[in-house]
């Protein structure tokens, strides 16, 4: 172990406020920092580089040879200082913005958008008006009315009364066929519009059996005037049966159903949802007749 050499003086040139490169003095200067490493490392070469006037070079002490510890520093100094591109974080009012922009730009499609219906702004066409509100056909005649009537009868009607009219007398379904309040004595154009439009129910008497316990649901609600008068049309003039007796009447009209569907009961609508259906006893006192009003 060789004796520490001893601290060594700090050399400056020139005045201390003028010459940039004076070396600071203070207790707790750099210089005095690493000459305290320096010496417990007891490195010459480091002692001389940063602390002494280098007897080769005669640099400054702190600025000789080419390892000095203060040009080392300046150059890690720098590299850490270099700035790089990419990897900055977004400056706070950068995302202020952004986030002001984002919901508002929300809040204005949200606003004008009109619940993204696609047809919003459409020109009205008026075209489409006239179909929406194009009065419904009524059509007149026997093989219209049938046309019309065994589409519905097919969807609606055949699961219970069957596709032949039979009916299916074990579920108490009586029968269309050869009925008599389809054909015959006493059916009538307006008892037959009372049963499609609001129902029937309780025990109804079909070609002398009596028929209970199942309801005819009500079709007011689900089928047009002309739709019904087509069905009802269709069931006089299907399987045996022949329109009236002799035939004067064999279609019955949209404007037959109309005229009963207008017709009030206790001064109100009568429902047509199947909470008021028609009885027997109530068809029966309809009176069989020209219930279509006279045509203009
Ligand atoms: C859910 C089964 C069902 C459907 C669907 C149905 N009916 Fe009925 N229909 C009945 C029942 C049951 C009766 C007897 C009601 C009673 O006992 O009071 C009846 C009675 C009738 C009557 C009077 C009795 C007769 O046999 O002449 C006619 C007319 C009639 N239905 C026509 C139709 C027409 C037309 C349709 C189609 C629009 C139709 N029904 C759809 C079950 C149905």
């Amino acid at each position: 172990m060789s004796e520490p050499k001893p601290k060594p003086e700090v050399h400056t040139s020139g005045s201390p406020t003028t010459d940039a490169r004076v070396i600071p003095t203070g207790g707790d200067s750099v210089s005095d920092l690493h000459r305290a490493h320096m010496i417990q490392m007891n490195d010459p070469v480091m002692l001389t580089a940063d602390g002494v006037e280098s007897p080769e070079t005669g640099d400054e002490p702190g600025f000789g040879g080419s390892d000095s510890v203060q040009r080392l520093h300046d150059a890690v100094m720098r590299e850490q200082a270099e700035p790089r591109d990419g990897f900055e974080p977004v400056p706070f009012w950068v995302a202020i913005v952004c986030g002001a922009l984002l919901m508002w730009g929300g809040y204005y499609i949200g606003a004008n958008t009109a619940d993204f219906r696609r047809d919003i702004f459409d020109v009205p066409n008026p075209k489409a008006t006239e179909v929406i509100t194009a009065p419904d056909p009524d059509p007149q005649t026997v093989d219209e009315l049938k046309a019309i009537g065994a589409q519905k009868y097919q969807s609606i009607c055949a699961a219970c009364h069957l596709p032949t009219g039979e009916g299916k007398p074990a579920e108490n379904i009586p029968p269309l066929d050869g009925s008599e309040w389809v054909v015959g004595e006493q059916a009538a154009p307006e008892r037959l519009a009372h049963i499609l439009l609001y129902g029937l129910k309780g025990p109804v008497t079909v070609k002398g059996k009596t028929f209970s316990g199942a309801t005819m649901p009500a079709q007011g609600g689900l089928l047009k005037d002309y739709e019904i008068a087509g069905v009802l049309t269709y069931v006089r003039n299907s399987w045996s049966n022949k329109g009236d007796p002799d035939n004067a009447k064999p279609a019955i009209t949209a404007a037959v159903v109309k005229a009963v569907r207008a017709k009030e009961k206790d001064g109100k609508k009568r429902p047509t949802d199947g909470s008021d259906s028609v009885t027997m006893e109530e068809l029966l006192k309809i009176p069989i007749g020209p219930a279509a009003p006279p045509k203009k």
